[in-house]
C-alpha cells in the first residue's frame, strides 16, 4: 500500500490545487468537502485542450448521422425545450493516481478530482427522439468544440477534437442531460459553456464539454478518447480486448484527516469522507484506524440518491500513545460488492478504487515526548 507524501502545492486564487495551468487542470482540496453540493468555484476542472471561446449568438448544436430528421439547434432554441435538474457526482477516471505504485505518468491527482453538483439541461433522450434514431444505431458520439494535439501514444499526427461515444441504451436513459447550468448558474467556460453532456454514473470523461455535435452511428466508435486514452483491457476467451471506460466503480475516500495530519491523543476525532458508485448505490461504509486489522461501521450524512455521493462520518477515539496510524475506508454497494484491496492494472492509470491509506500522526504537540 502506498501513502502519498506531502509535496509543495501551487494553489489557484480560490484554493484549488493547480495540476496544470494551460490547459486548465485544477483539483479540489478534498479535505474541504463541507457541503453536499460542491460549490462551482471549488469543483475540479479537467480539460485536455484550452477551453474554446464560443459565441452563443452563432452557436449551433448539430444532431445528425444515422437519424431520420437531422437537427440544428441554437442555444436559445435548446433553452426553450423541456428541462430537468439532477444531482450527479462526476469523478475523473484518473482521480487518486498519486496513490499508484510504481508511480505512473499523467496528472498526479490526489483525492479531489471529484465533485457533486446540480445540473440543469435538456434530457438527451428528448433530442434523440426528435431526431428519430435509425434502427441500426448502436452508439451516439458526443463531440466538443475544443481541439489540440493528443498527449498519449499512439496518437494521430495532427490536432483532434474531444469526442466520446455512449451506448444507445445509456444515451436514451432519462438521467443523461445536455446541460447548460451547474448549481443554478449558467455553466462557466471551464466547465463547458454553453452546453455540455452530463452522464450520471459514468466517469467524468463521458460528460463532453463545449458540445457541438451529437452523431448517431451504426458501428461502435473507436475514437482516440476511448481506445488510446480512457480505455481498459477486458478479456474475451482469454484474449485481451480494448474497451472504453464507462461506469464509475464503487469508491469511498477519506477527506479528514488528510495525509500526515497530526491529531491529538485520547480525543474523539471525527473522520469524514464521501462515497459513490456508478449505476448502483452505496449502502455501507467501514472504517479502519489500524491499517485494516479491525473495522467499524461509519454513519451516513446524506440519504441514498442514485448518481450522487453520500458523505459519511466516523467518531474515532484516538489512542493515548503517540504514533503513526493508517486509516482506511471501505464501501459496500447494494449488490454486495466491496472495494478491492489492490489496484486492477487492467485499468492502467485509471479507475483507482482500491483502499487508499491515509497515514496520520497521533501526537500531543503541546507536550513534547520526555
Ligand atoms: N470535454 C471536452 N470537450 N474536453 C475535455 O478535455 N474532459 C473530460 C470531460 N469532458 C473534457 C471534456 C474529462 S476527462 C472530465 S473528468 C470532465 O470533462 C471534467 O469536467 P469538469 O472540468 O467540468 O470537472
Amino acid at each position: 500500500m502506498k501513502s502519498i507524501g506531502i509535496e509543495s502545492r501551487q494553489s489557484s486564487p480560490v484554493g484549488l490545487i493547480i495540476r496544470q495551468k494551460e490547459p486548465v487542470n485544477l483539483e479540489m482540496p478534498f479535505d474541504q468537502i463541507d457541503s453536499y453540493l460542491t460549490p462551482t468555484e471549488l469543483f475540479y476542472i479537467r480539460s485536455h485542450f484550452p477551453a474554446p471561446k464560443i459565441n452563443v449568438t452563432d452557436y449551433q448544436l448539430r444532431i445528425d448521422g444515422a437519424v431520420k430528421r437531422p437537427l440544428m439547434l441554437s442555444y436559445s432554441e435548446l433553452r426553450e425545450l423541456p428541462s430537468e435538474t439532477r444531482v450527479a457526482t462526476l469523478e475523473c477516471a484518473g482521480n487518486g493516481r498519486v496513490f499508484l505504485v510504481p508511480q505512473v505518468r499523467g496528472a498526479q491527482w490526489e483525492l479531489g478530482a471529484v465533485g457533486n453538483a446540480e445540473w440543469t439541461g435538456v434530457p438527451l433522450q428528448i433530442l434523440l427522439e426528435r431526431a428519430c434514431l435509425d434502427d441500426g444505431v448502436c452508439e451516439v458520439v458526443l463531440e466538443g468544440a475544443d481541439r489540440g494535439m493528443a498527449a498519449e501514444e499512439p496518437k494521430p499526427p495532427g490536432p483532434i477534437s474531444y469526442a466520446r461515444s455512449l451506448p444507445r441504451r445509456k444515451a436514451l436513459q432519462p438521467e443523461v442531460l445536455i446541460a447548460y447550468q451547474m448549481n443554478g448558474r449558467d455553466l462557466s467556460r471551464d466547465h463547458g459553456y454553453p452546453l455540455r453532456a452530463i452522464v450520471p454514473g459514468h466517469y467524468g470523461m463521458a460528460s463532453v464539454k463545449w458540445l457541438t455535435r451529437i452523431q448517431a452511428v451504426r458501428e461502435p466508435f473507436q475514437g482516440y478518447w476511448q481506445t488510446a486514452d480512457y480505455g481498459y483491457w477486458d478479456f474475451l476467451d482469454g484474449k485481451p480486448v480494448r474497451r472504453p471506460l464507462a461506469e464509475m466503480q464503487l469508491k469511498s475516500a477519506i477527506a479528514r484527516p488528510s495525509v500526515y495530519e497530526t491529531v491529538l491523543p485520547d480525543r474523539t476525532y471525527t473522520v469524514f469522507g464521501a462515497a459513490w458508485a456508478g449505476e448502483t448505490v452505496v449502502t455501507e461504509i467501514a472504517v479502519s484506524t489500524d491499517g485494516g486489522q479491525t473495522w467499524a461501521e461509519a454513519e451516513f450524512l446524506d440519504p441514498v440518491r442514485r448518481y450522487a455521493w453520500r458523505r459519511w462520518k466516523f467518531d474515532w477515539h484516538t489512542p493515548k500513545q503517540s504514533g503513526q496510524h493508517t486509516l482506511l475506508a471501505r464501501a459496500k454497494d447494494a449488490n454486495g460488492t466491496v472495494q478491492p484491496n489492490e489496484h486492477d492494472w487492467n485499468f492502467g492509470t485509471y479507475v483507482i478504487t482500491h483502499l487508499l491509506p491515509i497515514e496520520v500522526m497521533v501526537e500531543d504537540l503541546a507536550r513534547p515526548e520526555g
